[in-house]
């Protein structure tokens, strides 16, 4: 089976996507599968490589544009069986790429063209799963120059979380603690999007599901991941430095919120339509003593590195990481 794993682009998570990627590099079964190591560039070229333990790529040649260089590197996926995106923000994760992939029929790895651009936006997403009666955030949507007005600030109290609608990694994301800071956080989130979600604080246990589809269709959800960190949040910092969050897997939680976590991810999942895998973050918390689980956000192509929380998940289930991949290019071939 011949795989082209595509890694980098365009987004601000490119650096996030090469490590994601480097660990994909190193544990596909290589007796399995014929790796075709596809780049793309901060400034959106794509570059074909070789594979290795550390794929190698041909000198950037200059001058060249994006569309030569994309239009080069989809004739080297005429021979491939299964593209598997390792990227993640837009222009990748958001079915810009999907799309490239139905109209060339080439099966891939995780959602679709509308489950990856609504999962994408942390707005829809909200919308789409609040339709379904699970819980979310509250938080207003900042469209153009829009700003909070004095009302929202009584709903939503402070702390306040300022972020990109479509961005990950907690880039360009804020905690607000002080109104006089709110619009330097608006400023920095509409660096890296248009649009803008300012949303109260979730006082609770933070627990990320992991979502994986098997290549017979059916969906299975993971042992419930729970994070800790001493960080104001859950930032950039705390997820990408070494030892700055700890993971307990399963998470210590009773039978019933296991339950409600699992059933939850499950309903995520087909809410919006995803397919191959998906890893959704929650707040458990509490209204008048019974447990609520609110959806915080998803990922479809989540980090991916060994140290990641999807593929921690699924090796405390008993699923090794290069078992995992397999898995993940099955379904996608099936
Ligand atoms: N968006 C980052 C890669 C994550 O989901 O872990
Ligand atoms: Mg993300």
């Amino acid at each position: 089976i011949r795989v082209a794993v595509i890694f980098g682009g365009r987004s601000a998570e490119h650096d996030v996507s090469c490590r994601s990627a480097s660990s994909v590099f190193r544990f596909l079964d290589r007796d399995r599968y014929q790796v075709v190591p596809i780049r793309i560039s901060r400034a959106g070229r794509w570059q074909v490589g070789t594979d290795g333990a550390e794929p190698v790529f041909p000198a950037e040649p200059t001058g060249q544009t994006s569309l030569a260089s994309i239009l080069d590197a989809l004739a080297t996926l005429r021979g491939v069986d299964v593209v598997f995106p390792v990227l993640h923000g837009p222009f990748g994760e958001d079915g810009t790429l999907q799309a490239v992939l139905e109209m060339a029929r080439i099966p891939y790895v995780g959602s679709g063209v509308l489950a990856s651009a609504t999962a994408m936006d942390k707005a829809f997403t909200k919308t789409i799963v609040a339709a379904e009666g699970i819980p979310v955030a509250d938080g207003v949507v900042l469209r153009g120059e829009e700003q909070v007005t004095p009302a929202d600030r009584d709903r939503l109290g402070l702390p306040v979380f300022v972020k990109p609608a479509r961005s990950g990694s907690s880039v360009g994301v804020s905690r607000v603690d002080d109104w006089d800071d709110l619009a330097e956080a608006i400023a920095l989130a509409r660096k890296h999007d248009t649009k803008v979600l300012v949303e109260a604080a979730v006082l609770g246990r933070e627990v990320d599901m992991a979502v994986l589809q098997r290549p017979d269709r059916t969906i299975e959800v993971g042992p419930a991941l729970e994070i800790n960190h001493s960080a104001s949040f859950f930032d950039f910092d705390a997820k990408y430095t070494p030892g700055a969050a700890a993971f307990t897997i399963p998470a210590d939680l009773k039978p019933e919120h296991r339950d409600l976590l699992e059933d939850t991810a499950r309903r995520v999942f087909e809410a919006l339509g995803c397919a191959g895998l998906l890893r959704v973050d929650f707040f458990l918390t509490e209204v008048d003593g019974a447990a609520v689980v609110v959806m915080n956000e998803v990922n479809t192509l989540p980090g991916l590195t060994e140290l990641s929380q999807f593929p921690q998940i699924w090796r405390s289930d008993g699923l090794s990481y290069p078992d995992l991949l397999d898995q993940l290019v099955s379904t996608a071939a099936s």
